[in-house]
């Protein structure tokens, strides 16, 4: 486990305390959409921190290639209709670029600069000149709270928040899906705009757009 996360709940969980079964039954809830109307028809994706699969086979049925990865072996082995890597995306380096890398689910956010460096240094030496580094973030300036959230699919409790004097946060997130429950502590840093500009400027990239008004999904291209 990484330092300060851990998972509970039914089956295996990766070393950031995400669960296997919790996102083998997790929709897409239009993630792929989005992405697909992001970038061009056909586009080769890297897809950094895949899980089970649960956006890499949308993103195949709209015509895209990918090349999934992820360090969780279980995770990855539930991902048969292309080609898998199972390697954490910081030490990823492969002689290959790709028209997108996408790095979704808030990994951006992790507590620990020196390992932002690193994951961002991986999307810049993976996207082709010109292609597209697409970023799932935390909505810049939001404060993690306790919540309780539930919709047709799940219900969601976010709850023991603490505060860090160093700016990060952890939480514990509970879901419940199907009468099956998964708690997972996550410990995070909520990035300013200028904080990520500075970051991806850093690594090569630029951000290029904002995908959603909240700033959430954000596109950044090579210099
Ligand atoms: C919250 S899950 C989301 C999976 C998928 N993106 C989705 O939306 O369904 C995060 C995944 O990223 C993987 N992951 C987190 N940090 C990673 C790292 N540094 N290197 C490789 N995989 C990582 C975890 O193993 C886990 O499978």
């Amino acid at each position: 486990m990484r330092v300060g996360q851990g998972g509970t709940g039914p089956g295996a969980h990766t070393p950031d305390g995400s669960a296997v079964e919790l996102y083998e039954v997790t929709p897409p809830h239009g993630d792929d959409e989005l992405i697909d109307a992001a970038i061009e028809p056909g586009s080769s994706i890297l897809e950094l921190g895949c899980g089970t699969g649960r956006i890499t086979r949308p993103l195949l049925a709209r015509g895209h290639q990918v090349v999934a990865v992820d360090e969780s072996p279980e995770m990855i082995a539930r991902v048969t209709e292309t080609e898998t890597i199972c390697s954490t995306i910081g030490e990823l380096r492969l002689d290959r670029q790709f028209d997108v890398v996408l790095m979704m689910s808030f990994l951006i956010n992790v507590a620990d600069d020196e390992e932002r460096l690193r994951l961002l240094k991986a999307c810049a030496h993976h996207v082709r000149p010109g292609g597209s580094v697409l970023l799932q973030q935390e909505v810049p300036g939001t404060r993690l709270a306790p919540a309780e959230l539930e919709n047709e699919y799940r219900k969601m409790v976010v709850s023991d928040v603490e505060d860090f004097p160093d700016g990060t946060q952890a939480a514990t997130l509970t879901h419940t899906i199907g009468g099956r429950t998964w708690s997972q502590r996550i410990v995070t840093r909520n990035l300013s705009e200028d904080q990520l500009a500075d970051e991806l400027t850093r690594t090569g990239l630029r951000r290029t757009e904002y995908l959603t008004p909240d700033k959430m999904w954000v596109r950044a291209q090579p210099v």
